[in-house]
């Protein structure tokens, strides 16, 4: 479902950086991989390649048998509003919304409007977060802002859920429980789930590791059981 072959990544500018250097990868649908490695590995670039955030500079990239590079940037947005969610840093919740609103927001923009309301309280039921509905984001803890983040990507059932550094600003306890959720969401959901951590504990529950150093994947760990 997800596969890369011989990617790579160039940042031009003043100097040119070679964030990936051939990575070979296959992912299969319903797996739960954690990226791991060093700060500045690549990880972050690996995502984005991958999920069509950002083009790649050579080698192929396909999502459920796709070729990245054969779609136009319209239809790779179209392909990220309708199969893909996405739990990233940057992508902030929007302040002057509600986490009900905030969640909503996908299905709006998706043209899925019918119903919205109803699959964005499920959605913050399943994260645990029901009695905050009309909160917003400014007056929700670090750990309940994450959730709302999760139950936004995950409302609209995609196929993959992309997480870069999910649990980055919480602390253990609370990091744990937002692992709890992904976890559960991939075993029961059966979400593809692909998880960018430089923390051994969040790796720690993925059945499956690739560790990157300097913009390759340097091994692939799948743990027994
Ligand atoms: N937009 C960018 N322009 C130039 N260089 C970048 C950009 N984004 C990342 N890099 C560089 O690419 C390398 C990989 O970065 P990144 O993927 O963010 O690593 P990680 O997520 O593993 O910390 C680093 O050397 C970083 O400085
Ligand atoms: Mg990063």
């Amino acid at each position: 479902m997800i596969r890369s072959k011989k990617l790579h990544k160039y940042y031009e500018g003043e100097v040119r950086v070679h964030a990936l250097r051939g990575v070979d990868l296959s992912i299969d649908k319903g797996e739960m991989v954690a990226i791991m490695g060093p700060s500045g590995c690549g990880k972050t670039t690996l995502l984005n390649c991958l999920s069509g955030l950002d083009d790649i500079s050579k080698g192929k990239v396909w999502l459920n048998g796709k070729d990245l590079n054969s779609l136009t940037d319209n239809q790779k947005t179209e392909m990220r509003a309708l199969n893909m969610g996405f739990v990233f840093q940057f992508y902030n919740l929007l302040p002057v919304l509600t986490a009900v609103e905030n969640v909503e927001l996908p299905l709006l923009l998706a043209g899925k409007s019918k119903k919205a309301r109803e699959k964005a309280e499920k959605a913050l039921d399943l994260v645990g977060l029901d009695h905050r509905y009309d909160h917003r984001p400014s007056a929700l803890s670090g750990g309940e802002r994450q959730r709302v983040t999760i139950a936004r990507a995950v409302v609209n059932e995609p196929d993959i859920i992309w997480a870069d550094e999910p649990t980055g600003d919480l602390d253990t306890k609370t990091s744990d429980k937002i692992m709890d959720i992904l976890c559960k969401l991939n075993g029961k959901n059966g979400h593809t789930m692909v998880l960018v951590t430089h923390e051994d504990r969040v790796a720690d529950r993925a059945e499956r590791v690739l560790h990157m150093e300097s913009g390759v994947i340097k091994r692939d760990q799948v743990k027994e059981g």
